[in-house]
């Protein structure tokens, strides 16, 4: 069941005639919005929206349930609904050569489903519910009228700062575009941790102000990680960290920590997966300086690179 709200709103000539819009609500109990409000509050595409945008998002969500083995989007189709997860995994596989492979996988979190209704293509992957699980929906109207709409907002925010990266040079002008479309903002407080040592990792972070600490515990001949952190690296505007766990599928290397207030723009590892591959290899050079740091500092080079694929 859902309701459709016409906004009556006074014509502001100004305004785009869009704003004068249908609204879809889906009623939810107060267990379904405390869920909806977890699972979406670090969706990336969400971040740059003002209140008003996310509550409006948040009505227009509906809770479908999953069954292991479910294909909840199919390569090729027309896109209908961009999803976030609540509950459950999920494999995603792409065809190439028409053999399909599975290129990665959401583990009780993240969204799917964007790139069909931001870009009007058929569904680029197939997603299927590797157990019973839970995904909440957003019709491609709202998508459109309210993240879509956003994304114009944020092209205009970060288009000449990404276009100014160094280490994006490789890209296309339209991939460095994609990279800001998916990009979302997060901001630190003073002493805030960003990465812990040791943890799986999900995203990539480029710094856009402030300072950025990187801090190492040694570990000893047990693998076990010693109380004393050292600081390793600073990074300030422009330049990039929490590659190396993404690139070597190894839990994070470093911890990382605002110094003052922080802003990030921050890539999920699909995206970062989908869209960086050609910075790959000024990436990887970089983690040969890791390696040189790290023996220079402790005297031995606690693998942090070898990958694992
Ligand atoms: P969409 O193309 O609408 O539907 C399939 C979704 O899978 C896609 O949006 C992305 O959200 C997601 N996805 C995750 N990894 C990939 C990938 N490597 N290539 C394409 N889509 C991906
Ligand atoms: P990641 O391992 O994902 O998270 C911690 C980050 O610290 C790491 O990626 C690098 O981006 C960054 N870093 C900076 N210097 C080093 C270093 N010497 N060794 C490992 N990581 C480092």
């Amino acid at each position: 069941m859902f309701f459709v709200l016409v906004c009556a709103e006074t014509y502001n000539p100004d305004e785009e005639e869009d704003d004068t819009e249908s609204r879809i609500i889906y009623p939810k109990t107060d267990d379904q919005r405390n869920r909806l409000q977890e699972a979406c509050k670090d969706i990336l595409l969400f971040k740059n929206l003002d209140p008003e945008q996310m509550s409006q998002v948040l009505d227009a969500m509906f809770e479908k349930l999953v069954e292991g083995g479910e294909h909840v989007i199919d390569q090729g189709d027309d896109g209908d609904n961009f999803y976030v997860i609540d509950r459950g995994t999920y494999d995603i596989y792409v065809k190439c050569d028409g053999v399909g492979r599975c290129v990665g996988t959401y583990d009780n979190r993240g969204s799917f489903g964007e790139l069909a209704l931001m870009y009007n293509t058929p569904r680029a992957a197939t997603i299927i519910a590797t157990s019973p699980g839970a995904v909440w929906g957003l019709d491609r109207v709202t998508f459109r009228r309210i993240i879509v709409k956003n994304n114009a907002k944020k092209r205009r925010m970060y288009e000449n700062f990404i276009e100014s990266l160094p280490f994006l040079k490789s890209l296309e002008l339209s991939e460095r575009l994609k990279v800001v479309d998916v990009i979302g903002t997060k901001v630190y407080k003073d002493g805030e941790q960003i990465i812990a040592q040791g943890e799986m990792a999900d995203c990539f972070f480029i710094v856009e102000s402030g300072e950025v600490r990187i801090t190492m515990k040694r570990k000893n001949k047990q693998d076990v990680e010693e109380n004393e952190a050292v600081e390793i690296a600073r990074y300030s505007r422009g330049q990039y960290f929490g590659e190396l766990a993404l690139v070597t599928n190894k839990p994070r290397a470093a911890s990382a920590f605002a110094l003052g207030t922080v802003k990030c723009l921050v890539m999920d590892v699909q995206a970062f997966e989908r869209l960086l591959g050609p910075c790959m290899e000024i990436m990887k050079r970089n983690i040969a300086n890791y390696e040189e740091q790290i023996v220079a500092l402790f005297g031995t080079n606690m693998d942090i690179a070898d990958a694992s694929e």
